[in-house]
Parts: structure tokens; C-alpha cells; sequence
């Protein structure tokens, strides 16, 4: 029989994952103070999933600047105050074995909160919400320095990588998509304009951050004039060549679209982007059994399988998808009489 890989060690870099299972990040919208610091719900939520041997535990989006908060909820990385509190939490999962990871995000026009909201182009969502600022040029490079300095704080907390929110039509995304970007300027237009802002944000990150670094894309816009998987290949190539280790492949979200939602369905475009640009990938999106994640690793359709929503219905996953595909894993030693 052929060795289980979801329960293989993974290395990128410097950090050896001990197993494929990644916690996808999860807005939590917890931080009743308003103030973005981590607090006692993110200490137990994430941990939990630690004990729990998840091999990479990715923080929800975690905002650079206030105004990008999707919600004034948010965990937030813009201020040097958030660096003991995300440096505590850190620290706990990984004394119990985990990785730890942060998504690093700006909601853009998706922002949900008091004041004025900035975004490439000055198109609102919907109609429920607000219309965003189109950014000047300082503007976007006061945001690409908040990433800059977003990771740094990162650095100092002591995470082992980085993914940026290039999904889900937040700010980064709003820039990728021909959907969300009706600039004029060399920020807009062609595919190689419009992927300036990424670009400039992953150079200025990798000044200050040599770790792994991950990007989260929505390979699809699900809208016919929107981009597709075979956009999102030929972004990888740039991305890799910048120095992008992995692709996180979710898809949709930039613009209001009804998705074709299936076991899997994101499955697809990772497989495309890994292949078609040779990085390697991270498939994401209702994956919930131990025999589906080890069929897409056994196929080589990604290195690593993210779970979202299982993993807040079972926090100790990783020891029910044992027990289906018949591995061992070591349980935490104190609860080794209960682990059978
Ligand atoms: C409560 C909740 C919060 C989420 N927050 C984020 C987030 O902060 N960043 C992100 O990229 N995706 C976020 N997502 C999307 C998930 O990471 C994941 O891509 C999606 O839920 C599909 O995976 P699943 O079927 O395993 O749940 C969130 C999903 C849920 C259910």
C-alpha cells in the first residue's frame, strides 16, 4: 500500500509542516474592543485547532491599515501594540506542534465600517454598501508600505509565513479584476497594470520577510468578462518568479455571481495554476473527508489540503481523517488514553 500523504511532512523553506492539513484563515469578527489585538477567543479558537495537530494554522484576515478592517471586529496588524498579543497566541500553537500563519488583508471597497472606504475604482459592491475613494498614487503606496509593515510586525511576532488576501474581492483582488479596476493610470488597464499593486506589495514584503510566503487568490470571477484560471496561471508564473512559494486557489466574491457550488469545486483551478505555472498550490473549498484530501494529494492536484468550515465543526479533524485513512498519529500526551 502506497504511504498516506496527507500525513507526510511538508517543507517550504525553512518550516517543515508536520502534516498537509492546513487551517484556512477564518474572520472570527471578535475583537469587541474595536481594537484589532488578539484577546481570549483567539487564544482559545486557534489553539484548540493546534492540540488538534493541524499542521498549519493560517490567522484569519488580519488588516494593515483601520480602514481595511472588513469589519471593526477585525484582527488587526497596523500598530506595534498588536505585536505581543499575536506574539502570545504564536507561541501557543506552536508549543503544540503547529505552524503558524497570518493572512495579511485590506477589504478595499468590501469594508464595512465608519468613514471613508478606498478601493482602485469608485464602484461600489452593491447597492447596500459604500462607494469607495478611487486611490491616488500615494494612497496605494501607503497601503503597499501597510503590507511592508504588516509583515514586519509578523516577523516580530514570530510567525513562520506570511499569505497575502489577494481573494475574495478584497482590495488586492479589486485590482487584479478588470471587474473591480477602471483606472486610467499604470495601476489599471492591462493585465500587467492591473497586477502592478500585487506585484509592488510582494516585492516590498520580501524586503522584510525571507519565510514562506503564500498568496490567496479567487482564480475565477464566475462573470464573463471577468478572469478564469488561465489568467490566474499566468499571474503564478509572476508570482513565482518574485518569489512566491505557494498559491492558496479559492475563487469568487468580486463581484455578486451566483457559484456552482460541489465538493471539490475549487479543486480545479488549483490543480491548473500548480501544473500550469509549476508552484505548488493549496486546494480549499468543501473538503470535508479524509479520502477526498487524499485523493487530491495522490493526484497531484495540490501540496496541501485548507479546510475551512470542517475545522470549526472538529477542531480535531486531523485525528478523524487518522482514523479513516487507518494512520497513526501521535496524539497530544495528555490525551493519549482518549486518542484510540
Ligand atoms: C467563518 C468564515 C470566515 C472566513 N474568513 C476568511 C478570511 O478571513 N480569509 C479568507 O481568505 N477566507 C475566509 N473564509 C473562507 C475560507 O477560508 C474558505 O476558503 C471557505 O470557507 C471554503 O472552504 P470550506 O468549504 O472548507 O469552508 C472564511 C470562511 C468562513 C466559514
Amino acid at each position: 500500500m502506497s504511504k498516506i500523504k496527507l500525513f507526510e511532512p511538508y517543507k517550504i523553506k525553512n518550516v517543515e509542516l508536520k502534516n498537509r492539513i492546513v487551517m484556512a484563515p477564518m474572520c472570527m469578527y471578535s475583537c469587541h474592543d474595536e481594537d484589532g489585538k488578539v484577546n481570549d477567543w483567539h487564544l482559545t479558537h486557534y489553539t484548540s485547532r493546534a492540540v488538534g495537530q493541524v499542521g498549519l494554522i493560517i490567522l484569519e484576515a488580519t488588516s494593515v491599515t483601520p480602514q481595511g478592517r472588513i469589519s471593526p471586529q477585525d484582527l488587526g496588524i497596523w500598530d506595534d501594540d498588536h505585536v505581543e498579543g499575536l506574539a502570545k497566541l504564536v507561541n501557543l500553537m506552536k508549543s503544540h506542534g503547529s505552524a503558524a500563519g497570518i493572512q495579511l488583508g485590506h477589504a478595499g471597497r468590501k469594508a464595512v465600517i465608519d468613514g471613508e472606504i478606498i478601493a482602485p475604482s469608485a464602484i461600489p459592491f452593491n447597492d447596500e454598501m459604500k462607494t469607495p475613494k478611487e486611490m491616488t498614487k500615494e494612497e496605494i503606496n501607503e497601503t503597499i508600505t501597510a503590507f511592508q509593515k504588516g509583515a514586519e510586525r509578523a516577523k516580530k511576532a514570530g510567525f513562520d509565513i506570511i499569505e497575502l488576501h489577494g481573494a475574495h474581492g478584497y482590495l488586492i483582488n479589486q485590482f487584479l479584476s478588470p471587474l473591480t479596476n477602471k483606472r486610467n493610470d499604470e495601476y489599471g488597464g492591462s493585465a500587467e497594470n492591473r497586477y502592478r499593486f500585487l506585484q509592488e506589495i510582494i516585492d516590498a514584503v520580501k524586503e522584510v520577510w525571507d519565510g514562506p510566503l503564500f498568496v490567496r487568490v479567487s482564480a475565477r470571477d464566475y462573470h464573463p468578462d471577468g478572469l478564469d484560471a488561465e489568467n490566474y496561471v499566468q499571474m503564478a508564473k509572476t508570482m513565482k518568479d518574485q518569489g512566491v512559494d505557494l498559491i492558496d486557489v479559492s475563487t469568487g466574491a468580486v463581484v455578486p455571481a451566483r457559484i456552482p457550488v460541489f465538493p471539490g469545486y475549487q479543486v480545479k483551478p488549483a490543480e491548473m495554476i500548480k501544473h500550469g505555472a509549476d508552484i505548488p498550490t493549496g486546494a480549499v473549498g468543501l473538503i470535508t473527508s479524509a479520502i477526498q484530501a487524499e485523493e487530491i494529494l495522490q493526484n497531484d492536484r495540490s501540496d496541501l489540503i485548507f479546510l475551512a468550515r470542517e475545522l470549526l465543526r472538529d477542531p480535531y479533524w486531523p485525528r478523524t481523517a487518522a482514523k479513516e485513512l487507518g494512520a497513526d498519529i501521535t496524539p497530544p500526551k495528555q490525551y493519549e488514553r482518549g486518542w484510540i
